[in-house]
């Protein structure tokens, strides 16, 4: 059993919230993160039984949302938007080069574990193109320099 007794016992609180306790799915899945990290397979099944629901509908869930993790991230969630407004104003090279500059490429974490790279969907931040979002920071106008000051100054 990997879910404490802690975040079982804010998984009842948010679930008394909801008609029906499979309505506090999504809240005890954040709250699992928050405690682990991430939501491995296993801790998928666990949740299942919290919510008497089959694993594969934990599953369905934990892959659909892209801030839910099945695997260990680095300490820092870096996400470049490379939607079509900010590919305009040079997201895709500005991507290109951040991975440069760390040494991985989307999908990867850094050596340390100090930051997992990615890319995203509209961000809603598009009259502030090219952005990216570091954990649930966003940050707006960048150039290459602007963003490896933000991304070396991560711990
Ligand atoms: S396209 Fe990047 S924030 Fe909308």
């Amino acid at each position: 059993m990997v879910i404490s007794e802690d975040t079982r016992a804010a998984i009842d609180s948010e679930c008394a919230k909801y008609p029906q306790k499979r309505g506090g799915l999504l809240p005890a899945m954040h709250l699992v993160q928050k405690q682990l990290g991430h939501i491995a397979p296993e801790t998928a099944v666990e949740l299942a039984e919290i919510f008497d629901i089959r694993p594969v509908e934990v599953m369905e869930v934990l892959t659909f949302y892209n801030m839910f993790f099945s695997a260990p991230r680095g300490r820092h969630n870096v996400y470049v938007c490379t939607n079509l407004p900010c590919a305009l104003r040079g997201s895709r090279t500005l991507l290109a080069q951040i991975e440069s500059h760390l040494g991985i490429a989307a999908g990867e974490t850094t050596e340390d574990g100090r930051i997992s790279l990615g890319h995203e969907e509209c961000l809603g931040a598009c009259a502030y193109a090219p952005m990216l979002r570091v954990d649930e920071t966003y940050h707006e106008n960048l150039d290459l320099e602007k963003a490896n000051q933000i991304l070396d100054g991560l711990e």
